[in-house]
């Protein structure tokens, strides 16, 4: 095993979407697709052999965990799952010492935690690739799976348009970067004080982003519709003040009725049934939110393969 910078060029990592390029993106859904026939059947596909992948939760997960964790048993390798509080993290260690010792044992790290500057801290100090697992701006594992999903349903996702339902949170965000990337529109259409950040937005083109007041107005001309929890996590304290404020921003079914009749419906779950979605839009035709669920799998597989390999096909 080795834990020295990857042999195939410069130390990279994906602490979000545009840390690669839309070429990048690209070979990694085209690869994620490949390993994922192989899975269905059953061929053993162990490229990362011998490889070990250290995990590090700072807020709770059901489907980053099992997918990054299984993932890399999938491809030989192996884990090590650490929480805040049964690790020194939790008693004060500094972020930065934490990479240095860790990223000294392991292949690869994924991260989930808050500020966006710590994933970048721990960056700065690892010897191997480090993964976004999910911070407060991003979560952009999540995406690649919700374009994987995309493409099988309905082919490329260039010139679509996606409409985003809800919170100016770390999906919406992601979402931003992937529509900047790889030319589509996103419409985008949350409550006053829940909007996206101007100084987060500068997007070329310009038009790449529409935002609106109603959220109907925003699924109009939709390929597909997203949307996510009105309260993520590190935010709980303002549950009940942003139930109120989300109240119209519930994707129903006439709201899917505005968008293009086969759009697709996505959330990246966990979901409230009656909050951000009702249960017909959720368990009605036009969701793939399982496909979107199963898909983390195959596309963090590509992902860790892509980071420790570089390109294989
Ligand atoms: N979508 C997602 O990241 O789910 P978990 O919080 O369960 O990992
Ligand atoms: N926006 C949500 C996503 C959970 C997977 C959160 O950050 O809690």
């Amino acid at each position: 095993m080795s834990a020295a910078p990857s042999p195939t060029g410069p130390l990279r990592h994906f602490l979000q979407l545009r840390d690669f390029s839309a070429d990048e993106i690209q070979y990694v859904l085209s690869r994620a697709r490949i390993i994922k026939d192989k899975f269905k059947r059953y061929q053993p596909h162990h490229t990362l052999h011998d490889r070990n992948l250290a995990m590090v939760f700072e807020k709770a997960s059901t489907r980053t965990r099992v997918s990054f964790e299984a993932g890399m048993y999938q491809l030989g390798g192996s884990v090590i799952y650490l929480t805040t509080e049964g690790s020194q993290l939790g008693r004060a260690e500094p972020i930065e010492d934490t990479a240095r010792v860790i990223s000294r044992m392991v292949d690869l790290v994924m991260i989930r935690t808050f500020e966006q500057t710590r994933i970048e801290r721990f960056a700065a100090h690892s010897r191997v690739p480090v993964i976004n697992g999910l911070t407060n701006e991003f979560h952009p594992c999540q995406i690649l799976a919700d374009i994987l999903t995309f493409v099988e349903h309905r082919g490329s996702i260039h010139g679509k348009t996606v409409a985003w339902i809800g919170d100016a949170n770390n999906m919406s965000y992601t979402w931003l970067q992937a529509a900047e990337l790889l030319g589509f529109t996103l419409h985008v259409s949350g409550p006053e004080g829940y909007r996206l950040d101007p100084r987060r937005t500068r997007v070329q083109p310009a038009t790449t982003l529409r935002e609106f007041s109603d959220p109907r107005q925003a699924c109009e001309g939709a390929d597909l519709v997203t949307t996510d929890v009105w309260t993520s996590m590190g935010y709980e304290d303002e549950n009940e003040v942003r139930r109120r404020a989300f109240a119209d921003w519930c994707v129903d079914a006439q709201m899917m009725s505005a968008a293009h009749e086969d759009a697709l419906f996505m959330h990246c779950l966990p979901a409230h049934r009656g909050e951000e979605v009702m249960g017909e839009v959720i368990d009605g035709p036009q969701s793939v939110v399982w496909d979107e669920a199963e898909n983390r799998l195959h596309v963090q597989k590509a992902l860790m393969e892509f980071l420790l390999l570089g390109r294989l096909s």
